[in-house]
């Protein structure tokens, strides 16, 4: 029925993506990874995909560029050269500079340009390139839907309401990426194509367990402001399998003529982050 690639699918929300696209058997679901072999053995064990023939595992690394362009050219034999979603699932997320502000992290000079250096790398160089590689693929979709995933962190006016100082090499990166998003928008919404990004929510993929004890005290006042933020919050969810959920659903209404093209927003179709 529709064609998917999506980059970022060896675990967290990408496999997921996999996971849901996939269980309609009319789809064609192409996962883009850096190590295929172990991605291979882990769809091998798994009960739910390992006799789903509509899942596709290339090689790509978002700072390979020829890795990028071979999957593309892969992707294109695959599918019989056009493609429905693009999903700009990868991203780099470093545990240094995950809960200090840039003056702490501004005292170590090349430490900080070193990792921001990595942040644009992959999450806005990165997506650049895949997305440049694969436009003329979704050109040849019945659909022409580019998705990048965003989150909260790179909201201007959620960073102010909430006073969040917190990972900000990650934050500045995403918020280069909702540029990018709206970039490619504004070159390719007159070709029919929907290019957006949305956000999860917070999900437990597994970024919480290398935290020091001072680590894991900053990432509880974190959550304290954002109890006040959002009273009905809880806590990560442990599985991705809401937030992907319900990004589908964004995915699905959004579209050009109701005002999404060069958009970022959450999981709920909106700007409120959680
Ligand atoms: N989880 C959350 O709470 C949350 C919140 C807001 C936004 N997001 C966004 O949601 C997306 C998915 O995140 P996640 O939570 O599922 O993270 P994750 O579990 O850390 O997964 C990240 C994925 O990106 C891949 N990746 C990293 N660098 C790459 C590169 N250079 N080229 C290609 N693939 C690369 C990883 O592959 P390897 O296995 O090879 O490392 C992995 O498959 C990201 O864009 C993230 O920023 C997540």
């Amino acid at each position: 029925m529709s064609s998917y690639v999506i980059i970022g699918t060896s675990r967290g929300l990408g496999y997921e993506f996999v996971r849901q696209y996939s269980s309609n058997p009319a789809n064609t679901v192409i996962g883009l990874v850096r190590n295929k072999a172990a991605t291979d053995k882990k769809i091998s064990e798994d009960a739910d995909l390992k006799s789903r023939s509509n899942v596709h595992i290339l090689e790509g690394d978002l700072v390979d560029y020829a890795s990028l362009k071979k999957a593309a050219a892969d992707a294109a034999k695959i599918t019989g050269g056009g493609v429905d979603y693009l999903i700009a699932n990868a991203a780099f997320g470093g545990q240094w500079g995950a809960y200090n502000g840039l003056g702490k992290l501004g005292a170590d000079p090349e430490r900080l340009a070193k990792e921001l250096q990595a942040y644009f790398d992959v999450n806005v160089l990165g997506n650049i390139n895949f997305i440049t590689l694969f436009m003329p693929l979704v050109l040849k979709g019945k659909v022409k839907k580019v998705i990048a995933l965003t989150t909260g962190y790179s909201d201007i006016p959620f960073t102010n309401e909430v006073d969040v100082a917190s990972a900000p090499l990650y934050s500045i990166s995403k918020a280069a990426l909702n540029m990018v998003v709206a970039k490619f928008s504004a070159e390719y919404k007159k070709h029919g194509v929907l290019v957006m990004a949305v956000a999860p929510g917070i999900v437990d993929v597994g970024q919480f367990v290398e935290a020091t004890e001072e680590q894991t005290k900053g990432l509880q006042e974190f959550m304290g402001k954002l109890l006040k933020y959002a009273p009905h919050f809880t806590g990560p969810d442990k599985t991705p399998d809401n937030a992907v959920r319900l990004m589908r659903g964004v995915i699905d209404n959004a579209s050009i003529e109701n005002g999404n093209a060069g958009d970022y927003l959450s999981q709920l179709g909106n700007k409120r982050w959680l």
